[in-house]
């Protein structure tokens, strides 16, 4: 989604604000820009790639000590030049005076009361060039100044309703950027040489720049200047933040052998898995933090919350609590939850489940439910710096790795090692682990690198597959019990890749329904591992065959389901008992991933979607 970067330097900083936008890439946009002081305001945007933008920089010879830049993700106005950022004020008056191009500002997030402001500033005489409610806040800065951009941008602030992070500067003070954050990241990165500073919306965007970092918090203001940055709080109040050594991932970044990020980061999963149980001895409630021990005393139920992937990791979790920690669970879309009425019950867990641990959504359903007077909060996060672990009570921070593909895999499975582990800390608490179930899970998790990498190898047949569903234009997936979310996650994974619509379905609902749609131009991919429900699950093969349908399954190495005319088989190398999921999801990503590179598809950075969804 949007990214932000910025600067106050002495030498030429477009090079680090372009390269700090290629960092930000791979949580997708579909616009970019940059804009220097130069002698007045001076900038480049573009529709295309930021490669394309270095270029038009170069051509258009953009050069400037001070600057901003970003990578917009449409809300408000299509993706077009005009709405790309940074945006300049002009105005107020037809001509635009001498006010002409004297703001210049970026923002990620979205302003809710921008049409009332923007009403406001035309009654001014501000004219608008773009649809984009980032331009209201530009405007609004400009009406405001006077000579201090710091006192305007805090006088505009206090006028905004909404989510954002912005990075503003003015061609009346050249070395000196703004920045607000509300709602959406942004942090300080202090310069190494020159006194420069730097603004961004994640710290990656200035790897090898700086790894000195400041987390601004929720409302803080920032004032960038050459050899000096000043913060105040929500208050206006001088606010001291800590400054931490922050190793920044460039080295993540590199695709080394692999072809897409999301194929690097599928086959990084036995590593991700590994690093993220290591250093775990014994289940222990302080896994999650201290005092985890009497939060899990206290409580008598979970309420899971997150979006997209993350949310089927919670589906899959509540299979896991309900059975073997036995422990009432819900898990809730954290977009319907933070509108929804509830019924809260101070006895409960909530645990929200975030790759970023900046999803908009969820930060909002997490607050939702603080605010209902739940403050037993967990958050099973990829970010130890993010929002969701810093207002948290307790946390367990999965070690994926960052995660570039937009579609979601190893922040998935580390997920779902995370969530077992809770479950079995949980049970511990409640006396429902006996310290054999104990020592056999523990041996399991352990096995978990050894078999993933077992199931990687099945890439080839899956690859036969893949060259079968690069022609269809839909998919069924079936799955039932703990692998219904994994049929789920499947679905999604084809759909968000390859464009290919695809639904998931509790195989048990087949029949009140989707069973119409079954031809032989549907796919129906079936998750059948050898669990109690495997008979069952056959039955609802034949039903599918019985109407000519094309069944792709998973099942496992001692299922008796054989490959036969209609019936494609993988067979998973062993049964992995209740973390069978963990295994059974592998394939279908690789499934996903193939189909997608088959059909020519942008695999890391699909149309319309975002890595980090930091807006509602
Ligand atoms: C976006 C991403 C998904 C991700 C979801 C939730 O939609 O494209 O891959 O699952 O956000 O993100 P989170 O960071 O909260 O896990």
């Amino acid at each position: 989604m949007c990214g932000i970067v910025g600067a106050v330097s002495t030498r030429d900083i477009v090079p680090i604000l372009v390269q700090g936008l290629q960092r930000l890439e791979y949580r997708g946009y579909d616009s970019c820009g940059v804009a220097v002081y130069s002698d007045g305001l001076k900038r480049a945007r573009s529709t295309d790639r930021v490669a394309k933008l270095l270029e038009q920089v170069q051509q258009e010879s953009v050069t400037g000590t001070t600057g901003i830049a970003h990578t917009r993700w449409a809300t408000h106005g299509a993706p077009a030049v005009h709405n790309a950022h940074p945006h300049f004020s002009h105005g107020p008056g037809k001509d635009a005076g001498g006010k002409a191009g004297r703001i210049a500002i970026v923002h990620n997030g979205i302003i809710e009361n921008h049409e009332e402001l923007r009403a406001a500033l035309q009654r001014k005489g501000y004219h608008f060039a773009s649809q984009t409610d980032t331009e209201v806040i530009c405007h609004l800065i400009d009406s405001v100044y006077d000579g201090d951009l710091f006192e305007a941008v805090k006088e505009a602030s206090s006028q905004l309703h909404g989510a954002y992070a912005i990075a503003a500067f003015c061609k009346d003070e050249p070395h000196r950027v703004v920045g607000a954050r509300a709602g959406s990241p942004l942090i300080l990165g202090v310069g190494k040489e020159g006194g420069e500073n730097f603004l961004a919306s994640d710290a990656m965007a200035l790897a090898g720049v700086t790894d000195q970092i400041v987390y601004l918090e929720e409302g803080d203001l920032v004032d960038l200047q050459l050899g000096r940055y000043w913060i105040v709080d929500r208050s206006h109040k001088p606010a001291e933040r800590q400054v931490r050594t922050v190793q920044a991932h460039s080295g993540a970044a590199e695709l080394g052998p692999y072809r897409h990020y999301m194929q690097k980061e599928i086959f990084e999963q036995p590593r991700a898995v590994a690093d993220t149980l290591e250093g775990v001895q014994g289940i222990t409630p302080e896994l999650f933090g201290d005092g985890a021990h009497r939060v899990f005393k206290e409580v008598d139920s979970v309420l899971i919350l997150a979006c997209g992937t993350s949310y089927y990791s919670g589906c899959t979790a509540k299979y896991w609590l309900e059975s073997i920690a036995k422990i009432p669970t819900q898990v809730e879309i954290a977009s319907e939850y933070r509108y929804r009425d509830t019924v809260p019950h101070p006895g409960t867990l909530v645990v929200t489940i975030s790759q970023s641990g900046e999803t908009a959504d969820t930060l909002a359903a997490l607050r939702h439910a603080q605010s209902l007077g739940m403050n037993k909060t967990l958050t099973v996060c990829n970010v130890a710096t993010s929002a969701m672990v810093r207002e948290c009570k307790l946390a367990y921070i999965t070690r994926a790795g960052v995660e570039i593909g937009v579609a979601s895999t190893k922040a998935f499975t580390t997920q779902l090692a995370g969530l077992f582990l809770l479950t079995l800390a949980l049970a511990q608490v409640k006396g429902r682990l006996s310290e054999e179930q104990e020592a056999a899970h523990l041996k399991a998790m352990r096995h978990l690198p050894a078999a993933l990498a077992a199931v990687l190898a099945l890439e080839p047949q899956v690859i036969s597959w893949a060259e079968d569903f690069a022609n269809k234009e839909h998919a069924l997936f079936l799955g039932r019990g703990l692998h219904y979310p994994i049929a789920l996650e499947g679905a999604l994974k084809l759909k968000e890749i390859t464009y290919i619509h695809a639904e998931a379905y509790a195989a048990g609902e087949l029949k009140h329904g989707p069973l119409a749609l079954v031809t032989d131009e549907m796919p129906v991919v079936t998750v059948a591992p050898n669990d109690a429900l495997l008979e069952k699950l056959k039955s609802n093969m034949q039903e599918v065959r019985a109407r000519g349908g094309v069944l792709y399954v998973l099942a496992d190495a001692d299922s008796r389901i054989e490959s036969s005319d209609g019936i494609h088989v993988i067979r998973m190398p062993e049964h992995y008992g209740p973390l069978s999921p963990l295994l059974h999801v592998v394939p279908l990503q690789l499934l996903a991933y193939h189909t997608a590179c088959a059909r020519g598809t942008d695999v890391d950075k699909p149309r319309n979607l975002a890595k980090s969804v930091t807006v509602e």
